[in-house]
């Protein structure tokens, strides 16, 4: 596990140090249309990238179907573009991560979720707690990453915040410390008031802002709308002030509990305090840890891991971008890295900043950072950078496919060029390739239905090959380990049938249903099976 770095103090510190203290890497959680594609327009406007509002929009629209989604991936360029954005805000460098809208891309989110120290908790205020929300905290929960909450959509009919800070409390069992609390509901609504303070941010006005809040008396509050009351409100703020736990930033940094900001994206209301509470609590980069040690951030070396790939415009010559995440030093344009996978060097010539739309190089970089870096294939999910040390940072998981399909081709001839096809889409993570111990044509593993369409429709473009699908006797996949390296030679042994290698050469036990999996555990004591596996 990862641990906290709290955030350093400045005196005497490294120029390295300095710049680590300032940045803040982190992504948006939410379930689909709690209104994550608005707030994130909302923050880029606060760094002052006033065009990038359409671009957001642009991407998630047109991903709205599949058909849609196929074209806009073929120009990848923008879906590359808005993968990270970084911004500036108040002396500090924000790097958002973009956690892919679709449900079917889970398994990227998840890994794009190990490349960030804190992420942002949208809550539909009608709505509540939601599956995919779930889903994903538990995720975060596992690397214990810090998560502040917004809850948004307070202009429009919403449910009682203290039922929503119960929930929260409930379902995700996370300690909740409001920090600004919603005065009014629904058309009602007329601002939200800093619990610490007193002071008082107002819809009609203050949207946007941030800095300065009003102070005003009970009465000039009540006096807003006709349907508040000066005693029911000053009632409401001794219970949130008495009722609810204190902040307390120790907790919320090992992922106890969640200060929650209460606003409106889409009437750019209460982003401006979210975005000063990430630059004044979330953590700056995070001790990374490797097989080998822990790499503190702000160590002179550079290192760095890559969590996603992304295929690049040009299919022909089989570009890619490889998403690295600084863990410590500097990047500078032009150095040579390790591969620690192959021990061979790489030339860092052009790697590559994002801001929304734009591209720019990255002439530095420093921990926190993500640079895309451009490179012909040989940069895979998990892979490790470094100058010259032999480590390899661990926790970019990979999760057991939920659908195990064959992949049928009717060319014969083409066999070979699959199998060279499949690696370099397992390599990308477009898709999971496991290979028989029997020999049998590979199966592909994937999360959601619409990956095998991308697969399909990228094999087809890319490399010429068109293949079909055909159900699998197996449904389920499950690494095999054990304490004693010998059992799973005799499990691989034992069940020639049923066993697979994975892209890594790793053993997997394949199986009809999840009762196999049970009986097959019983009859084997000592082997574990697992749904999730870190990639070396
Ligand atoms: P997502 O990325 O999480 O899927 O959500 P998105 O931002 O696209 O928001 C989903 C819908 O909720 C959008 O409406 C958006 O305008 C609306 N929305 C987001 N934030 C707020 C808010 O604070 N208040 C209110 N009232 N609505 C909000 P839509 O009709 O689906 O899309 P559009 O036609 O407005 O673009």
């Amino acid at each position: 596990m990862d641990q906290i770095s709290k955030p350093a103090s400045n005196s005497a510190a490294s120029p390295i140090a300095l710049e680590v203290a300032r940045r803040r890497t982190f992504a948006i959680i939410s379930h689909p249309d709690a209104g994550k594609t608005t707030l994130t327009e909302k923050l880029l406007l606060f760094g002052g990238a006033i065009q990038l509002a359409g671009q957001v929009r642009a991407k998630k629209d047109r991903r709205s179907t599949r058909s849609d989604w196929m074209a806009i991936e073929r120009e990848r360029g923008i879906s590359v573009a808005t993968s990270v954005m970084t911004f500036e805000f108040g002396g500090h460098v924000f790097n958002l991560l973009d956690t892919p809208g679709h449900e079917d891309f889970s398994e990227d989110t998840y890994r794009t979720l190990t490349a960030v120290d804190a992420a942002v908790m949208v809550i539909d205020a009608a709505k509540g707690i939601e599956a995919r929300t779930r889903k994903l905290l538990e995720v975060c929960r596992l690397r214990d990453i810090p998560i502040i909450t917004f809850i948004n959509k307070m202009d429009r009919e919403s449910r009682d915040p203290f039922e929503l800070l119960d929930e929260i409390e409930k379902t995700l069992a996370l300690d909740t410390t409001p920090m600004t609390w919603p005065v009014g509901r629904g058309r009602d609504f007329v601002g939200t008031m800093d619990v610490a303070t007193g002071g008082m941010r107002l819809l009609d006005g203050d949207e946007g802002k941030t800095g300065p809040l009003r102070q005003m008396s009970m009465a000039e509050i009540a006096a807003l709308n006709i349907t508040l009351d000066e005693g029911a409100l000053e009632e409401e703020l001794t219970l949130v002030r008495e009722g609810c736990n204190p902040f307390d930033l120790d907790s919320f940094l090992e992922g106890h509990l969640t200060p929650v900001f209460f606003g409106s994206a889409l009437r750019n209301f209460g982003v401006g305090d979210l975005l000063e509470g990430l630059g004044r609590y979330a953590p700056p980069p995070r001790a990374q840890q490797a097989d080998a040690r822990r790499v503190e951030a702000e160590e002179p070396r550079m290192t760095a891991f890559v969590f996603k790939i992304q295929a690049n415009m040009d299919p022909n010559h089989r570009d890619r971008i490889a998403f690295a995440r600084l863990c410590s030093g500097k990047l500078q344009r032009g150095m040579k890295a390790k591969l620690v996978r192959t021990g061979k060097p790489m030339s860092l010539a052009t790697p590559q900043f994002f801001f929304a739309q734009d591209r720019q190089l990255a002439e530095e970089a420093y921990a926190g950072d993500v640079v895309g870096i451009p490179n012909h294939g040989n940069l895979r999910i998990g892979d490790t950078l470094t100058e010259g040390e032999e480590i390899n940072f661990v926790g970019v998981p990979s999760f057991a496919p939920e659908i195990l399909r064959r992949v049928k081709l009717p060319d014969a001839m083409k066999a070979k060029k699959l199998k060279q096809a499949l690696q370099e889409m397992a390599e990308e993570g477009v898709v999971q390739v496991f290979r028989p111990t029997d020999g049998s044509p590979a199966l592909v593993g994937v999360v959601g239905p619409l990956q095998l369409d991308v697969l399909k429709n990228r094999l087809e473009a890319e490399y010429g090959l068109e293949v079909g699908f055909d159900m699998s006797e197996f449904q389920l996949a499950r690494w095999v380990s054990s304490e004693d390296p010998k059992r799973v030679d005799e499990f691989a042994a034992g069940n020639r049938l049923s066993t697979a290698e994975d892209l890594d050469g790793d053993l997997v036990f394949l199986s009809p249903s999840a009762f196999m999996i049970g009986y097959t555990g019983d009859r084997w004591p000592g082997i574990v099976f697992t749904d999730v596996k870190d990639v070396k």
